[in-house]
């Protein structure tokens, strides 16, 4: 275990055998359909590719860059774009694909965003969902794992652009953000 982590949460193997059960059930909600899947990145990026190579269904891949947390624990409250889609949204099918849903702020402005851009469906897939943190109407479709209100890394999410390579989700040390404290 990283030294700077106090405490893994999901391992490496309770992810695998998560997205393999995600990827099925999206093979069966989106089946005879082509769907466009974006992935917000950077966060859901590991994700992304876990749980999309278990489906069984064509699809479109597409990245979303945004960012609202300046690589701190608290949420700015404001969403940045600093990509956009290359794909065109209007009469699609979308499946946004997160990391984490904590205040929801990101997603309920992706959401937004895409309605207006005239989306036929949306639906989100996220691997962890902290309802705790919630500020903003937002439920994922589907969710892999429900995590307590800790600032957690690894597998895709950072802290100051760190740790997301680890390959299990992991929660860290207080001294290491300074106790700064969660983001409510
Ligand atoms: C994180 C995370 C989600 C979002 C969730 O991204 O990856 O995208 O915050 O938080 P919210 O529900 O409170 O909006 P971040 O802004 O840190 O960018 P990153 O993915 O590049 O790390
Ligand atoms: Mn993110
Ligand atoms: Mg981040």
């Amino acid at each position: 275990m990283h030294n700077d982590i106090k405490e893994i949460l999901i391992s490496e193997e309770e992810i695998k055998a998560k997205c393999k059960e995600l990827g099925k059930q999206l093979s069966e909600e989106y089946e005879g359909k082509f769907p466009l899947a974006i992935g917000v990145l950077k966060g859901a990026m590991p994700f992304m590719s876990d749980v999309l190579r278990y489906t069984e269904v064509h699809l479109e891949m597409d990245f979303m860059d945004v960012s609202s947390y300046d690589g701190g624990t608290r949420s700015s409250g404001e969403v940045k774009i600093v990509k956009d889609l290359d794909a065109k949204v209007e009469g699609r099918d979308l499946l946004i694909i997160e990391d984490i849903i904590d205040s929801g702020l990101t997603l309920s402005y992706l959401v937004d965003l895409f309605k207006y851009r005239k989306a036929n469906s949306i639906k989100i897939v996220t691997l962890l969902d902290k309802p705790s943190g919630r500020t903003a109407a937002i439920k994922a479709d589907l969710a892999g794992f429900e995590v307590p209100n800790e600032f957690v890394v690894g597998y895709g999410l950072d802290y100051q652009e760190k740790y997301r390579n680890l390959p299990y989700i992991g929660v860290l040390k207080p001294e290491i953000y300074g106790g700064e404290e969660e983001s409510e």
